[in-house]
């Protein structure tokens, strides 16, 4: 009994000393890393400590059961681990100021990709591509491509302040399954998104080209803020959720030929050079508000059948609101406005989403009148109107 008191701790210690090397922990240096070489799996985390420096080359390892974490190393140029595939938790690098190379040759698969604060680095040296993750945020980056994340799927998908960034091509995907967003990158981005299917909300800003040619359908907002380019369309879109263009100084064309539903709001605002909107020929229902501001003279609107909120369209141009009240105005619950030649055209919820690049939603002026009636509200609007 004595003795088994003694060994069995020791034993046991010496279990976890022989365990102990292929599991979490943090390389303090490039000594600690050749330590791995023999790890196949690491089961844990793996850290990288902030002192380290010069180049890290983590090798032999081929997989990681937790994270793959690195910050305020501002001294490491360089990480790489040559037989890395898959990263089973976050991959996590933040504020590596001179970090230039970025080398994993083998990465296919990781939980999560966040890449802040890595101002020297220019590429992804991801030679097969990462093609899984369930989510990607890359913010502060000196990146002028995304080449090397080659995403089959999805969820949310950030990509904002890179100011170098100016190709985006992501021609893979079919369905993104959480938030897209792109926004304050360099102003010549051009992104492609050329076999997205579905989408669940998406949010463009300060890009110069959009292109979603396959794109079908989105459940929640599709928005497009503060962007260069002159035109836009989504030849195959056919349901939105909230669809809001606002701010684009240049946009001058839109294009939803094959639109149908909206399921919520649809904003147009802000756009300066845009003069007409006579290209969503089958737009036929909107259930929240209908709302464009602008400086445009002419609007179709042919097969717009119900507007469940309210219908507010104001234009600085020579809009003709007769055939609009004669063929939509009937099918309007909320309160219609539609005026032409006014000073100073009144979007209806100033507080919407163009102004407030956080996560602000589209939601909040989907202005949905609930189809049991107007609300009061809605039914001064309409009176005052009428006696107009
Ligand atoms: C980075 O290197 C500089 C110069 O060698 C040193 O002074 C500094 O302490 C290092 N920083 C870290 C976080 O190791
Ligand atoms: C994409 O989404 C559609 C509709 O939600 C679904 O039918 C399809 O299976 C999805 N495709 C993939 C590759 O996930
Ligand atoms: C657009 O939709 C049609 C019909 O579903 C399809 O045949 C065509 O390939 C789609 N175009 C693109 C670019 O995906
Ligand atoms: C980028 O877009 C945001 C939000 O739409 C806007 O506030 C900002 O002024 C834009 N930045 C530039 C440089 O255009
Ligand atoms: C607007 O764009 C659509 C599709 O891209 C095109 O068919 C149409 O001719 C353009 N209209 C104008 C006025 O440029
Ligand atoms: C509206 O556009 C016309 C030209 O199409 C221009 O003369 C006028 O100044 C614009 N008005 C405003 C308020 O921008
Ligand atoms: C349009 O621009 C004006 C002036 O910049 C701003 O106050 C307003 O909030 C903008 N409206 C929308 C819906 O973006
Ligand atoms: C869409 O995504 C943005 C973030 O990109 C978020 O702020 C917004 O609330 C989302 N809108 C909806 C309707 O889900």
């Amino acid at each position: 009994m004595a003795i088994m008191k003694f060994l069995l701790p020791a034993l046991a210690i010496a279990g976890m000393a022989a365990a102990a090397d292929c599991d979490g922990q943090t390389i303090q240096n490039q000594g600690d890393a050749d330590g791995l070489a023999s790890c196949k799996t690491i089961d844990g985390d793996l850290e990288i400590s902030s002192r380290v420096s010069g180049t890290i080359s983590i090798d032999g390892v081929e997989r990681i059961t937790g994270k793959l974490t690195c910050k305020g190393a501002v001294n490491m140029t360089e990480l790489s681990a040559a037989k890395l595939a898959k990263i089973e938790d976050a991959f996590m690098l933040s504020g590596l100021t001179t970090l230039a190379t970025l080398k994993f040759d083998a990465l296919t698969e990781v939980d999560s990709i966040n890449f802040e604060a890595l101002p020297r680095l220019q590429q992804l040296s991801f030679t097969k591509g990462v093609t899984k993750a369930g989510s990607v945020r890359i913010t502060n980056t000196d990146l002028v491509n995304l080449n090397g994340i080659d995403l089959e799927t999805v969820g949310d998908f950030d990509v904002s302040n890179n100011p170098h960034l100016t190709e985006v091509n992501v021609n893979k995907i079919t369905n993104a399954t959480g938030f897209v967003s792109f926004s304050a990158n360099h102003r010549d981005l051009k992104i492609k998104f050329p076999n997205l299917e579905n989408a669940l909300n998406m949010t463009f800003r300060n890009a110069s080209d959009v292109s979603l040619p396959s794109l079908k359908k989105t459940t929640g907002l599709i928005g497009f803020y503060s962007n260069y380019f002159e035109d836009f369309a989504a030849p195959n879109l056919t349901t939105t959720g909230d669809l809001v263009i606002n701010d684009n100084s240049m946009l001058a064309n839109i294009s939803f030929p094959q639109l149908e539903t909206v399921r919520g709001a649809f904003q147009i605002a802000n756009n300066t050079n845009l003069k007409s909107v006579t290209e969503v020929p089958k737009l036929k229902t909107i259930t929240g508000a209908l709302d464009f501001t602008g400086n445009f003279s002419e609007v179709e609107l042919p097969e717009l059948k119900e507007v469940r909120g309210q219908f507010n369209m104001q234009s600085s141009g020579k809009l003709n609101c007769d055939p609009i009240k004669e063929n939509v105005k009937p099918n309007v619950r909320g309160t219609f406005t539609c005026l032409g030649d006014v000073d100073d055209p009144q979007t209806r919820n100033p507080t919407s989403t163009g102004s407030n690049p956080s996560r602000s939603s589209g939601a909040a002026l989907s202005g949905y009148v609930p189809p049991s009636g107007m609300t009061i509200l809605a039914l001064i609007g309409a009176v005052i109107r009428a006696a107009l």
